[in-house]
């Protein structure tokens, strides 16, 4: 079973496969806690994005995207990056790397950090909270951001 195709079982069945149900060499429930399996099942369900339909894998770049309603959302982001997505330096101070530079290079990471979050940090998943539609403009207006 491939994790796209988990979606179509139910969270407790998931749950049940990541606990070796019906193969016991899947069975995490040694090295995850109840909650990790149970957060992990919910993602699998809920969680997971279709790159394909955002973004033109050739272009790196969204599929459909207005600028005016990314600018809009990204003030969702501005207060921790800052207006200009340089806020926050994700390389060093002699080689920094922005948002507008991470959003090009790589707008898949982009998109499965804005959905998900970034672990360990205070920086929150957008999952629930912006369309897909609204991903993919957030995505356009961080590619229109300075690189330095
Ligand atoms: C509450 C503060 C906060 C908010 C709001 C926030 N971020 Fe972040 N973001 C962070 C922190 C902290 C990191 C991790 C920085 C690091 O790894 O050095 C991060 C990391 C990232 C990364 C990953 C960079 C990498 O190295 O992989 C991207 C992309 C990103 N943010 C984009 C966004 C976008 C777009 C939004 C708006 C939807 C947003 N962030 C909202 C604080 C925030």
């Amino acid at each position: 079973m491939g994790v796209w195709e988990g979606r179509n079982k139910s969270v407790v069945e998931l749950m049940g496969i990541l606990r070796g149900n019906t193969n016991p060499q899947h069975d995490f429930s040694k090295v995850l806690s109840s909650r990790d399996i149970t957060d992990l099942a919910n993602f699998i369900k809920y969680g997971l994005l279709d790159m394909s339909k955002l973004v033109d894998y050739k272009a790196k770049k969204p599929l459909q995207a207005d600028l005016t309603s990314g600018r809009a959302v990204f003030g969702i982001c501005a207060a921790c990056h800052l207006e200009d997505g340089k806020g926050i330096n994700f390389g060093t101070p002699e080689k920094p790397v922005y948002i507008g530079f991470i959003s090009k290079d790589n707008p898949f990471e982009t998109l499965h950090k804005i959905w998900a979050g970034q672990p360990g940090t205070r920086m929150p998943g957008m999952y629930g909270v912006l369309t897909q539609q609204q991903m993919m403009d957030l995505l356009a207006y961080s590619q229109s951001l300075p690189e330095e």
